[in-house]
């Protein structure tokens, strides 16, 4: 039994098989890509318990009783709603191969810091690939998400 984006998910596979196949290709959630296969480009990130992860390299029995999120679950929540909006408003995505990974890795960031400066934004996002190189445009969404979910904070406060 799997726990994806809040829900229960019963799937037969063996428990070596990575995670990211089991959303693909058994849950039929295509948001993650694939992109590598070796832990090297970052298209398959997932949220594991809140952590940024490789899927591509995580097996299904590593999750077991953990909570997996996915980009399908990112407009659920105020940091990925935020992140998507500011990915638009920067036309971010070129080809847009990687930019769920990009997002998902993104969103682990805000969730730990809510301000972050450039290079915790560089470490942050180490590792997720760009073959279209929008690695400028991804770090000023970023930083314009941050500043508008701290705005937005203030009014609620
Ligand atoms: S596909 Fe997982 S890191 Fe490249
Ligand atoms: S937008 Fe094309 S690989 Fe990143």
């Amino acid at each position: 039994m799997l726990k994806v984006n809040g829900e229960s998910k019963s799937v037969e596979v063996d428990g070596d098989t990575p995670v990211l196949w089991v959303l693909r290709d058994v849950l039929g959630m295509t948001g993650t890509k694939f992109g590598c296969g070796l832990g090297m480009c970052g298209a398959c990130t997932v949220h594991i318990d809140g952590l940024a992860v490789r899927s591509c390299i995580t097996t299904v029995d590593s999750v077991a009783g953990k909570n997996i999120n996915t980009i399908e679950s990112l407009s659920g929540n105020r940091i990925g709603s935020a992140l998507q909006k500011a990915w638009l408003e920067h036309e971010v995505p070129q080809c847009g191969y990687c930019q769920s990974g990009q997002l998902m890795s993104a969103a682990a960031l805000l969730a730990k810091n809510k301000q972050p400066s450039d290079a915790d934004i560089d470490a942050a996002m180490d590792g997720n690939i760009c073959r279209c190189g929008t690695y400028l445009r991804i770090r000023t969404a970023i930083k314009d998400a941050a500043r508008s979910l701290s705005q937005s904070g203030e009014k609620q406060a």
